[in-house]
C-alpha cells in the first residue's frame, strides 16, 4: 500500500524574543506565575514585516533543504493556519507564489491549534487517494495580531512560529513496521465555541478580532478529549503507549501534556516539550516541537512517534506515524 513518508522538516521563527519578565511591566503578572502554571519561560514575537506568510515560506524551505528536494518537486501545500494573510486567498497560495511554485495546488486548513494534526490527516488521504506524490504540510502562526495585550488571561500564553514537514509517497507493507503516516483520529464539537474563539470575522463584525478564552474551562476538557482521541489511534494501529518512541503534543500548557501522558502510560522521557521556548504557537507547534526534536537527534528514522493537537472549535485529534 501507498504510505505518506516524512522525508525532511523544518521551522522558522520570528527574530524577537519576548521573555515572561517583558509582561510585567504591561498587565499584572509575574515570571512565577506564567511558569508554575503553563511552564512557559519565552515566546517568538512577529516584527511587521514577518507574517504567516514569510515564516510560513521560510520553514517550507527549511524542510524542502533537509528533504533534499526542491519547489518543483512538491504538487500540494496544505498550511494549517488561523492568523492568515489576507481573509483571501489562502495563504498556502501566496506561499506557494514566494517558493517561485506556479504548478500544483495550495489550500489552507483552519484547525486552530489542531490544525497540523488535521493537515498531516489531509495530505496522507491526498497521497493515498493518488491526487499528490510530495506533500509540504505547514502550520504557521501569527497569534501576537490577535491577541488582547491587555488580557494577561490570554496575552501571556501565545507565541508566533511556523514549522514544516515534507510529505511523500512511498510504498508500504501495510503493517505498523511501515514507515510513514499509520493512524489518524481527528474530532470536533463546535458546543464548545464560546470556551475559546476569536470575536471577530469578515461576516460578523467585518474585523479580524481578538482572542477570548476561559482557560480553565479548556483545562477542564483537555485532558480527557486528548487521551480519548490518542487511545483511538492506539486501537486503530493495535499498538500501546509503551510501543512509542516519542509523544510529540501540541504545546500549549505543561500540566496539560503531563497529565495527558500520565494517563496514558506515557513515560516522561518520552514527552517532547517545547513550551517553555515557544508558548503556544497554535497550529506551528507540533511541528516546531518535531523540529527541535530531529534537530537534537532525540526523533530519528524508524521511530514511531505520535502527535497530538486540542484547540478552538473544540478541535482535537491524533496521527501516528514512523518517522
Ligand atoms: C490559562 C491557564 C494557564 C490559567 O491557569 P489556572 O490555574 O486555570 O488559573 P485560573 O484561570 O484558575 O486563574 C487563577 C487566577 O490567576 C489569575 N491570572 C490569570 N492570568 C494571569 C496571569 N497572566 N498572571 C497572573 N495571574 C493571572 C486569574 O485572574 C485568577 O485570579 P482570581 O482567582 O483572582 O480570579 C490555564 O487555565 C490553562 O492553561 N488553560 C488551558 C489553556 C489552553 O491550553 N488553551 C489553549 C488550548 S489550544
Amino acid at each position: 500500500m501507498i504510505r505518506s513518508v516524512v522525508r525532511g522538516n523544518g521551522a522558522a521563527l520570528p527574530r524577537r524574543i519576548m521573555k515572561n519578565a517583558d509582561f510585567e511591566g504591561m498587565v499584572e503578572t509575574s515570571d512565577e506565575w506564567i511558569v508554575q502554571r503553563t511552564g512557559i519561560r519565552q515566546r517568538h514575537v512577529a516584527a511587521d514585516d514577518e507574517t504567516t506568510a514569510s515564516l510560513g515560506e521560510a520553514a517550507a524551505r527549511a524542510a524542502l533543504d533537509s528533504a533534499g528536494l526542491t519547489p518543483a518537486d512538491i504538487d500540494l501545500i496544505v498550511l494549517a493556519t488561523s492568523t492568515p494573510n489576507n481573509t483571501f486567498p489562502a495563504t498556502a497560495v501566496e506561499i506557494q507564489n514566494r517558493l517561485g511554485m506556479h504548478h500544483g495546488f495550495a489550500f489552507d486548513m483552519q484547525a486552530v491549534c489542531s490544525g497540523f494534526v488535521y493537515a498531516v490527516a489531509t495530505a496522507d488521504l491526498y497521497i493515498r487517494g493518488g491526487l499528490a506524490k510530495r506533500v509540504l504540510v505547514i502550520g504557521s502562526e501569527t497569534f501576537s495580531r490577535i491577541l488582547d495585550w491587555s488580557d494577561r488571561s490570554t496575552c501571556v500564553l501565545f507565541g508566533d512560529g511556523a514549522g514544516a514537514v515534507v510529505l511523500e509517497a512511498a510504498k508500504g507493507a501495510g503493517n505498523i513496521a511501515d514507515r510513514g503516516v499509520l493512524a489518524a483520529s481527528l474530532r470536533s464539537d463546535g458546543v464548545h465555541k464560546e470556551k475559546l474563539f476569536v470575536d471577530g470575522g469578515p461576516s460578523t463584525t467585518g474585523t479580524v478580532g481578538h482572542l477570548k478564552m476561559e482557560g480553565r474551562e479548556v483545562f477542564k476538557h483537555a485532558v480527557g478529549m486528548i487521551t480519548d482521541v490518542i487511545e483511538a489511534t492506539f486501537a486503530e494501529a493495535g499498538i500501546t503507549a509503551e510501543d512509542l518512541d516519542w509523544f510529540v503534543p501540541h504545546q500549549a500548557n505543561k500540566r496539560i501534556i503531563d497529565a495527558s501522558a500520565k494517563k496514558l502510560g506515557i513515560a516522561e522521557e518520552k514527552v517532547v516539550v517545547t513550551v517553555d521556548l515557544h508558548g503556544n504557537t497554535s497550529a506551528a507547534s507540533v511541528p516546531l516541537a518535531l523540529s527541535v526534536a530531529v534537530a537534537d537527534g532525540r526523533i530519528k528514522k524508524g521511530d514511531l512517534v505520535l502527535l497530538e493537537a486540542m484547540g478552538g472549535g473544540f478541535t482535537w485529534g491524533a496521527v501516528l506515524l514512523r518517522w
